[in-house]
């Protein structure tokens, strides 16, 4: 098998890292940045520890917070008119995913012949215009480690990822101060997203030993941590642990690839808005559960990786034991488990399975075929 992946090229961890970003702007020469945000990281604070930093360099910046969570295509493109205005030589990220991924699609859209519409055709076009520094604030989507950018398409009510090896971060700052006050409801969305992430692409028809070494240290990070880093808001060592393992969960997709939980979570995102973390949570356990007997060798190696006291148990009880514990840490951290509460129903069903059903990027990647009826059976496991 012949394999690859793409890392970010400079990575700065530890608690209080974002120092780094003066040594990171003098080294780029950068004389102006483009700092791309969200009101709610606007609200926190947060951003005054960036600008410290940059303040340091001298060097001039424009901040852009006009991005709602989970964006479309649309607004992506309105950000980008708003930055066309305006120089940089650095672009800088700081927020969760959604923020991380309008900058990387800036950073391939900025002075670009081509716009968003051509990229969610042929992502092939996008070419790195200027380099990038990712400060997530969120312990879950791994966009800081990936080359993916992911949009929702209200037309299609779906959400849609564009892959270019050119979006890969130049530099990735994991501070965990940032997620010392993360709400804790975002705290379990989001790191239940990067558990996910750890194991959909250890059980991946696409899974590489790259892969699985990044998605096996990812998996073991959040196991241990997110209870505590739920529970225990003051826990920094979990936090810190949450940060990395979410790190490492990126890796894992841009080596090999998310499968059906994140296929079939698009359209709840896309047409029922709601948060990526949540709907992956509430389909995990069910998607684990329909893919047991072809991935029953890869949940008792994570169940080995994590918990080795079972070591002497048979791979039917190491591969339920994983499901098990995914269920009980969504039920610990209070993510709901069913979609009543976002208003999807029966009604619903058709809609979610057509649309669930094209999600072939990611589904191509599930070791285990996925017919329309499982489809549906898996959707009306979560429905009211
Ligand atoms: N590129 C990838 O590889 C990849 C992987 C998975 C998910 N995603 C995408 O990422 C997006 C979701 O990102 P997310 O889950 O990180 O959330 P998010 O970026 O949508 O943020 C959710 C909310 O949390 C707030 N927030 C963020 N950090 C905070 C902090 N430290 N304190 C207080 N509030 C804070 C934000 O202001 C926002 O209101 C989705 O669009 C999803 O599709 C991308
Ligand atoms: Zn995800």
């Amino acid at each position: 098998m012949v394999y690859q992946v793409k890392i970010p090229s400079n990575i700065y961890g530890g608690e209080g890292c974002i120092e780094k970003v003066k040594e990171i702007v003098e080294k780029e020469h950068a004389k102006k940045i483009l700092i791309f945000t969200d009101k709610g990281i606007i609200a926190t604070g947060l951003i005054q520890l960036l600008l410290n930093e940059i303040e340091k360099t001298g060097a001039e910046y424009c901040i852009f917070d006009n991005l709602i969570p989970e964006p479309a295509y649309q607004d992506v493109e309105n950000l980008m008119n708003e930055a066309a205005h305006h120089d940089g030589s650095l672009i800088i990220a700081i927020g969760g995913g959604s923020v991380m991924d309008a900058a990387k699609l800036c950073s391939v859209l900025k002075g670009a012949d081509y716009n968003i519409k051509d990229l969610l055709k042929n992502p092939g076009l996008a070419k790195k215009k200027i380099k990038t520094v990712m400060i997530p604030t969120t312990c879950g989507t791994g966009s800081e480690a990936t080359c993916n950018a992911i949009v929702a398409i209200p037309e299609e009510r779906s959400k849609q990822g564009i892959v270019n090896d050119s979006m890969i971060p130049d530099y990735v700052v994991l501070d965990s101060q940032m997620i010392r006050k993360l709400p804790r409801q975002i705290v379990a969305a989001t790191g239940v997203d990067a558990l996910a992430h750890a194991v959909e692409c250890y059980t991946s028809r696409k899974a590489t030993p790259i892969s699985n070494t990044y998605a096996l240290a990812s998996a073991k990070l959040i196991f241990h941590n997110i209870r505590e880093a739920y529970i225990d808001p003051d826990n920094m060592e979990a936090k810190s642990n949450m940060m990395l393992g979410a790190f490492y969960g990126g890796i894992a997709i841009t080596a090999s690839g998310t499968t059906a939980v994140h296929a079939l979570s698009y359209p709840l995102g896309g047409k029922y808005h709601i948060a990526h973390g949540v709907s992956n949570a509430i389909l995990f356990a069910h998607v684990m559960e329909f893919n047991k007997d072809a991935c029953k060798r890869q949940l008792a190696e994570i169940c080995d990786a994590i918990h080795p006291v079972m070591a002497e148990a048979g791979e039917d009880e190491k591969a339920q034991y994983i499901i098990d514990e995914i269920a009980d840490i969504v039920k610990t951290t209070e993510i709901p488990v069913s979609l009543e509460q976002f208003g999807v129903s029966a009604k619903d069903l058709d809609f979610l399975v057509d649309a669930g059903s094209r999600q072939t990027r990611l589904l191509v990647n599930n070791r285990k075929e996925l017919s329309l009826d499982d489809i549906r059976n898996i959707y009306l496991k979560v429905l009211p």
